[in-house]
């Protein structure tokens, strides 16, 4: 019996170490995290890429571009999506990983839609800003 109760602590002792492990990532692996989630979930490129009749131009990726859509009744809107690639300089990193968390920009306002309010969970949002950092924005870009 005694046996038994020492594996079962054991057992519950390893568990719980489990989840710590798995959380920790390389910075190359948050950053592969962040292009998946950016590009195959967010579908940030929809709007914050110039639009071709093939899709979002990835060679402008996050740079920023005139919606080429609109609504149909009025309501409140932003007919054009920022650039965001490098992430924005009035934004940390923090901050921007907050962002995605909240819905709300650092000085307390909330962007117009269509942007999306996005509630990520931590990980996620700062998996997104690793990847969003990597990329150059059309200020620092020669082509
Ligand atoms: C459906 C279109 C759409 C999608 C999808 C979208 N955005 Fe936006 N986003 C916008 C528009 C439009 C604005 C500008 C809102 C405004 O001016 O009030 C904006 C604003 C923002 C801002 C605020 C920029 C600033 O200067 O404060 C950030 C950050 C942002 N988007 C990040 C993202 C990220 C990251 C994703 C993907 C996870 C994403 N957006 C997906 C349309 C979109």
């Amino acid at each position: 019996m005694k046996k038994f109760v020492l594996s079962a602590i054991a057992l519950a002792a390893l568990l719980a170490c489990a989840p710590q492990q798995t959380a920790e990532l390389t910075q190359e692996e948050l950053v592969a995290r962040g292009e998946y989630l950016v590009n195959n979930i967010g579908g940030c490129n929809d709007c914050h890429t110039p639009m071709t009749p093939q899709g979002p131009d990835t060679t402008q990726a996050l740079r920023g571009a005139t919606l080429g859509f609109a609504p149909t009744i009025p309501i409140p809107w932003a007919p054009v999506a920022p650039p965001i690639a490098g992430v924005p300089e009035h934004y940390t990193q923090a901050q921007f990983a907050a962002f995605l968390q909240t819905g709300v920009r650092p000085d307390g306002s909330r962007p117009l839609p269509p942007m999306p309010a996005f509630r990520l969970n931590e990980a996620d949002a700062r998996a997104m800003t690793a990847y969003i950092a990597t990329l150059r924005p059309a200020s620092a870009a020669s082509e």
